[in-house]
């Protein structure tokens, strides 16, 4: 098959989608999951995850239509008039990230009174609202004939768990402070963040440890939990395919060049990638062209910096890698410089 291909492995996303909804059935009463459509908008996964009965979250009139348009949360600093009608006449959560967009809102529903999300942020960033401001803000969208009905607010990704249980902290004590104003909510949407199944063995936790965090601090308010996961759902499901197309030796070292490089791997992904060789080794050593030894893998691009990593063992022009935990953001990152995205091949049942 030609390479480099993506390998999407349907099992792996069913049985992460069902732990995670396991878990949340445990641990919290009430709780809707929405994937982050943006971490990998392969069409197999958004099948396999209607089809388990997941409800999708989507930054864009793109991955709008990518998704069935029953719950969807739709969040986002840059929402266009357009992506607004569509998410209004489907009845999206809308997360609301200005007072800008509050106004174009109301102009949109003619006055209708309509259920809002609004992002808070506690620190600085471009997203959403400062505590101070979000107060005022509710007063705002009600003046405006629009109900706040959910707080969003998103970590980051990757999240270590002392940081994530800070970060909820500090969102209990200002829901606190919501519903003491008599603002009546009915969602908390914590976003995503929850490190990949690699990053979690690396951290030694598991999911429980988030969800039990959660609950610590969220579960005092009897609201339904939104929870937008991606990398932990898709980061193991995918693979990727790759052929060495030359073994070279400069400045004292060996160079195994692949034709994948930092093009479908981007550092920013923050994905640890695991690389193997597909092919058996011969073990006739009469046979025997390849070199025991360390190479760097480097990618295909006239870039110095399109190094992937090193690889221990014996390496020849021909032989395939095969590189797991890359169902985040690669798919969607990839860049299309001197090669186009590659094909994306789903594992047979
Ligand atoms: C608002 C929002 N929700 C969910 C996610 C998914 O995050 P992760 O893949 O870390 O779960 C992101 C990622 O950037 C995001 O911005």
């Amino acid at each position: 098959m030609e390479t480099p291909y993506f390998l999407f492995k349907p099992k792996i996303l069913v049985q992460n989608y069902l732990e995670f909804e396991n878990l949340c059935q445990r641990c919290f009463p009430s709780f809707k999951i929405c994937y982050s459509v943006k971490t990998n908008s392969f069409s197999g996964v958004i099948k396999t995850l209607t089809k388990l009965g997941s409800s999708f979250e989507v930054a864009s009139l793109n991955e709008m239509k990518l998704v069935p348009k029953k719950f969807v949360v739709f969040n986002g600093p840059c929402k266009t008039e357009e992506e607004l009608k569509i998410a209004i006449k489907n009845k999206f959560l809308i997360n609301v990230d200005s007072k800008s967009e509050i106004n174009k809102i109301y102009n949109l529903a003619r006055g209708n009174n309509l259920e809002i999300g609004l992002r808070v942020s506690f620190k600085e960033s471009k997203f959403g609202f400062d505590e101070k401001q979000l107060i005022d803000m509710v007063d705002y969208a009600v003046s405006k004939n629009l109900s706040v009905s959910c707080i969003h607010f998103h970590q980051g990704t990757q999240m270590n768990l002392s940081e994530y249980k800070a970060n909820l902290d500090k969102l209990s004590i200002f829901i606190y402070f919501l519903d003491k104003k008599g603002i009546k909510l009915k969602y908390i949407d914590i976003g995503g963040g929850f490190p990949d199944k690699v990053q979690l063995k690396n951290l030694s936790l598991n999911l429980e440890n988030y969800f039990n965090a959660i609950n610590q601090y969220l579960s005092k308010f009897n609201l339904t939990i939104i929870l937008e996961p991606g990398r932990n759902l898709v980061c193991d499901a995918f693979e990727l395919i790759t052929q060495v197309n030359v073994i070279k030796e400069n400045f004292g070292r060996t160079y195994a060049v692949l034709d994948a490089g930092i093009n479908l791997l981007p550092k920013i992904t923050l994905s640890t990638y695991k690389f193997s060789k597909l092919n058996k080794e011969n073990l006739n050593p009469k046979n025997k062209t390849s070199q025991r030894g360390e190479y760097i893998l480097a990618g295909p691009l006239l870039f110095s910096n399109d190094i992937l990593g090193k690889f221990f063992g014996n390496l020849k022009e021909g032989d395939l890698i095969k590189i797991e935990n890359v169902g985040a953001y690669c798919y969607n990152l990839a860049w299309e410089l001197s090669y186009k995205k590659p094909r994306i091949v789903a594992e047979k049942n």
